[in-house]
């Protein structure tokens, strides 16, 4: 090692400072077979940071394995995820796996018993000690970071309230307020907003990529509405039978394309 001379120390190889000039998240052939199923087929994909990408795809397309991989939550069959330049088989669960990635779920498992803001501040769960996380049920700790968090998704006034006692909308809020606190560089949400109303979904959606773009967080989301994924995404890859149609900056997809993602000829059975 001694002959090593510094020049030739690349930034690439310095394991401790993720910097931003790697990308996001590096699919380089992960896949996920269930069986006989192949659920994502091998996909290599590059995501920078910041950006905003929308997966689109009929039911059974493969949407939400592709994220829960992204997010580390399942392990890809093959192949490997890197984010932020760091294996993602390499990082432990819980404080280190959450700086790096959250994942917003299509049911928005909040605690039904507990407040809004003690729902929100369970995203720092990751950073806290067990003692800090059973202490906060009583008496929430860093309250006014989970208050913020409320005031900017437009449900602080909902902070004492059991989420149990909410509205599907503001639930899903609370859901978006959790992973603001819990300030991951890179935000994965399954569908956040198909239990709303389509009014209530945009707005959502609108109050998540704004949260995204302002703290230059890197978004990727399923999305059902292509009108949603068109007004505010950057960048659309469309999924079909667990495999990529398209993946292209948003105002270059066409209707066609589009239309044939969602056509049922040739739709595999799920
Ligand atoms: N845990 C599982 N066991 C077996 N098959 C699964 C499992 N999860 C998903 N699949 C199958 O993988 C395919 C993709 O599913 P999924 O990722 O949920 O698609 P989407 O989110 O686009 O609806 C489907 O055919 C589905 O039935
Ligand atoms: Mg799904």
């Amino acid at each position: 090692m001694k002959t090593t001379s510094p020049s030739k120390i690349s930034p690439a190889t310095s394991a401790s400072s993720p910097n931003s000039s790697r990308p996001a998240i590096l699919i380089d052939g992960a896949g996920k077979t269930y069986g006989d199923v192949e659920a994502v087929r091998p996909i290599s994909l590059t995501i920078e940071p910041g950006e905003t990408v929308a997966l689109l795809g009929p039911s059974g397309s493969g949407k939400t394995t592709l994220l829960s991989m992204m997010a580390g939550e399942l392990e890809p069959s093959q192949g490997s995820i890197h984010l932020r330049g760091k294996n993602l088989a390499d990082l432990h669960p819980g404080r280190e796996l959450s700086r790096e990635v959250g994942m917003i779920h299509q049911q928005y498992d909040l605690v039904p018993n507990l407040s809004s803001l003690q729902n929100v501040l369970a995203g720092r769960l990751g950073d806290w000690g067990l003692l800090k996380s059973v202490i906060s049920l009583v008496w929430p700790q860093d309250r006014q970071v989970g208050l913020t968090a409320l005031e900017q998704v437009g449900v602080v006034d909902r902070a004492r309230v059991r989420a149990g006692f909410l509205s599907g909308g503001e639930q899903q809020r609370i859901a978006v307020a959790r992973l603001l606190v819990q300030d991951p560089a890179i935000i994965i949400a399954d569908e956040p907003v198909s239990s709303l109303d389509p009014a209530r979904a945009e707005e959502v959606m609108g109050i998540l990529s704004e949260s995204a773009r302002q703290a230059g967080k890197t978004l990727v989301a399923s999305v059902h509405s292509t009108d949603v994924a068109r007004t505010y995404f950057g960048r659309l890859i469309g999924l079909r039978n667990g495999g990529r149609e398209f993946d292209l900056p948003s105002h270059l997809v066409t209707d066609d394309q589009l239309d044939a993602l969602y056509t049922l000829e040739g739709l595999q059975d799920e």
